[in-house]
């Protein structure tokens, strides 16, 4: 009598919790081990910057305008070798992520 009002209390049967609770259990700390790992993971491959100056805190530039040529093209997709201006990398980063982007280009007015 006593164990039937407490499957009736609770829906579950004291023998089905000590199955239910530690599967629960297992299902919440794999869910947070495999969360941990996968946004260690992406969190690696979501940077930016994959190779560019690695070794300083900020990646900055500064150019005086006099020394600029008649038209510069600068790198907005962190992939050139000649960064911070555009060699062209984008264009395959761009055709390998669905991405869009592109140089931002100065043009001395004359
Ligand atoms: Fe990066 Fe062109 S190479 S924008």
């Amino acid at each position: 009598m006593a164990e039937a009002e407490k499957m009736e209390s609770s829906g579950l049967s004291l023998k089905s919790r000590w199955i239910v609770f530690p599967l629960t259990f297992g299902v919440i700390i794999s869910g947070y081990f495999l969360y941990r790992i996968i946004r260690s993971k992406i969190g690696k491959n979501g940077r930016v910057n994959k190779v560019i100056k690695k070794d300083v805190a900020q990646v900055v530039d500064s150019f005086d305008i006099e020394d600029l040529g008649d038209k510069t093209a600068f790198c907005r997709c962190w992939r050139s070798d000649k960064f911070p201006y555009c060699d062209g990398a984008h264009v395959k980063h761009n055709l390998e992520t669905g991405d869009n982007v592109g140089p931002l280009i100065l043009t001395k007015l004359l």
